[in-house]
């Protein structure tokens, strides 16, 4: 696992555009952490990594945005999925392996995660700005991503 911590929204935006130098297009990546935990952030900066144009926000209500950069991109935000049906109906199933899958509260759908996906835990702590990032299943990218 690679731990690293981050110290502005800024800095997560990067994080995200680093990895997003490292993919080759038909990942998953789960994100993990609460309300402000910069999921959003990091998945910009991996938007813009890729080229991405659009603007990118938690689909909250949509649950799934599509972006159009040097890959798909299919951002999840799985807040308001409780069940397996939820679950279908977003197409997340069609999804996987046809572009890169990002996943806000992967917590919602864990027990549906692909063995392989990059799984990114984001905890805040008492700094503000600070967030503690635990990168799991890019442990050969480490140089990349330090
Ligand atoms: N180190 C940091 N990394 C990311 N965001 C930070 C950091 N420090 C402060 N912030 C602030 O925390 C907030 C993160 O918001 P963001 O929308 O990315 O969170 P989120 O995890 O997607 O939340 P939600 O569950 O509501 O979708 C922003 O207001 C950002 O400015
Ligand atoms: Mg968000």
């Amino acid at each position: 696992m690679i731990k690293k911590i981050t110290a502005s929204s800024a800095e997560t935006e990067s994080l995200g555009k680093k990895i997003a130098t490292i993919l080759s297009g038909n990942e998953t990546i789960a994100l993990f952490g609460d309300l402000g935990a910069g999921k959003t952030a990091f998945t910009r900066g991996l938007c813009e990594g890729l080229g991405v144009t659009d603007g990118v926000s938690s689909p909250t209500f949509a649950i799934v945005n599509a972006y159009n950069g040097k890959y798909p991109v299919y951002h999840f935000d799985m807040y308001r999925i409780t069940d397996a049906d939820d679950l279908f109906s977003t197409g997340y199933y069609d999804y996987i392996g046809n572009g890169v899958i990002v996943i806000e509260w992967s917590e919602n759908i864990e027990s549906e995660l692909e063995s392989d996906a990059i799984r990114i835990r984001i905890q805040k702590n008492d700094d503000e700005n600070k967030r503690l990032f635990e990168i799991e299943g890019l442990d050969e990218y480490a140089d990349v991503i330090c």
